[in-house]
């Protein structure tokens, strides 16, 4: 799909033009008047379309009414779904090109029109023999700058839904270590040995138990006088089968998606040099799978993370936390001001926040808040959780520092207390996308399968 500009929409060539109207407002008529047919039949709720009869009048083009909601009521979140009700409409109808027309949109739509048509382009049909039929050409008249811009950023959406959607076959840590090789940037790969003598025995326990190498990536891109840096870190268990508490069929079935922080990671370094942030941005990766094997770390098992502490086991599938714990440490060597961690870490932040919003929790209110800020700004929504010390009971173990999983009341925010200690001297986020990272059924701009969560997001929170 391309995205034209065109200051003259009225005169161009296109299979639908899309107009739009809001509830309530008798427009219709003018618009028939306008177009010279006679119809008023449409109401305008959010998101619903109408094709308005032209009787020959409009040559081969049809009019497509979008309507778009109460005018009082229109932000940019609806106006960004109902885009992309109306490319999914197009498609249906098996429009090749669409010219857009809006009109009384007082905000500047351009960035959300661009999200709202990607998200309706986007399909996983790959392994289809038979591909969805797309729209080719969009015309619209708005700001050129923030399109392009908009468009760097869906591409980088792009690759992460692409990345978590693949079958765990295919997105192996070889497979996630070879993309972020490929990027561009200054990247280096540890491989277990490496990371045996860093001292990751948290991450490493996790790894035992699969077949595929773990690997660990770490992804640099610097800038003269940075403002600042951050170490962003995707949580990138490439399939999570539990690994001894293995987990029932349901619970396993999407579970390719749990490198789905991973994949943002690299959606978003993917990106960075045609974003160029003044920003020093660290891409990392602590990539294994969660698997059964006979050589699995077991309940019980005491393992020394990075920093020297010590976890008991409880619970095998509490293991990105595990995995996170060393890649947090790393991160904090690494200099940085401000670490984030995203991660889809919990079933309990799913519980608590269903998918329309992602947990966060961190150590410093200021960032935590100008990430749900920079998150609302682009169309995602983080919630803060709690992280009461209370919650941290039940992380205490007879035998080690502290054990893994805990008590699984609150267990989205026992699991921030838990990752807590692992910072050392940095700002720190952390952001649980279990919920979002991954639609079981269609909902508002996205198709059933991966979100692209965190990218939108925290590619805008890079460049403030
Ligand atoms: N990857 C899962 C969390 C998850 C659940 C992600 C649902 C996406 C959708 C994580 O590794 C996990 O298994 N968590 C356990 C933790 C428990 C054992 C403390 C959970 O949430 O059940
Ligand atoms: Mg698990
Ligand atoms: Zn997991």
């Amino acid at each position: 799909m391309k995205i034209n500009i065109t200051a003259d929409i009225k005169s161009t060539v296109c299979d639908i033009l899309v107009i739009n109207q809001f509830e309530g407002e008798k427009t219709t008529e003018e618009l028939a008047n306008k177009y010279a047919i006679d119809e008023d039949k449409f109401e305008g709720k959010l998101g619903t379309t109408y094709l308005l009869p032209t009787y020959g009048k409009q040559a081969a083009r049809k009019i497509l009414v979008l309507g778009l909601g109460k005018k009082e009521e229109l932000n940019t979140d609806k106006f960004r779904i109902a885009v992309y009700k109306a490319i999914k409409k197009a498609m249906q109808m098996e429009a090749k090109k669409v010219a857009f027309e809006f009109t009384g949109v007082d905000f500047n739509w351009a960035e959300q029109f661009v999200y709202g048509s990607y998200m309706a382009d986007y399909s996983f049909d790959k392994y289809k023999t038979k591909k969805d039929k797309k729209v080719e050409e969009i015309y619209v008249n708005c700001d050129e700058g923030l399109l392009r811009r908009a468009e760097i950023v869906t591409s980088g959406m792009k690759l992460t839904r692409d990345l978590a959607n693949e079958p765990a076959q295919f997105a192996t840590p070889s497979k996630l270590a070879e993309i972020a090789l490929g990027l561009g940037l200054d990247t280096k790969v540890y491989e277990k040995e490496d990371c045996e003598k860093m001292g990751m025995g948290a991450y490493l326990a996790v790894a035992k138990g699969s077949s595929q190498p773990p690997k660990f990536i770490h992804i640099k891109y610097t800038c003269p006088n940075p403002r600042k840096k951050i170490a962003i870190i995707g949580k990138g268990i490439t399939f999570d089968s539990g690994g001894l508490d293995i987990k029932p069929p349901a619970s396993m079935l999407t579970m390719r998606d749990d490198m789905s922080g991973a994949a943002c990671v690299l959606g978003i370094m993917s990106k960075i040099n045609e974003l160029k942030p003044d920003v020093e941005v660290h891409g990392i990766i602590a990539a294994c799978e969660n698997m059964p094997g006979c050589s699995a770390y077991k309940p019980g098992d005491i393992l020394t993370a990075k920093n020297g502490k010590t976890i008991e086991v409880d619970n095998t599938d509490a293991e990105g936390r595990l995995t996170l714990a060393d890649a947090l440490c790393f991160a904090c060597e690494q200099g940085v001001d401000e670490v984030i961690d995203i991660a889809t870490l919990t079933g309990a932040c799913m519980v608590a926040l269903g998918n329309v919003a992602a947990g966060i929790v961190g150590n410093d209110c200021d960032m935590v808040h100008n990430i749900i800020n920079a998150a609302k700004e682009v169309g995602e929504r983080y919630w803060e959780l709690p992280m009461y010390e209370e919650y941290k009971d039940s992380l205490k173990s007879e035998v080690a520092d502290m054990q893994n999983t805990g008590s699984r009341w609150g267990g989205a925010s026992t699991a921030g207390l838990f990752l807590k200690e692992f910072v050392k001297d940095a700002k720190w986020a952390h952001i649980d996308i279990a919920g979002v990272a991954f639609m079981d059924k269609p909902m508002n701009e996205f198709i059933k399968g991966a979100t692209g969560a965190g990218v939108r997001a925290l590619i805008n929170y890079i460049s403030k």
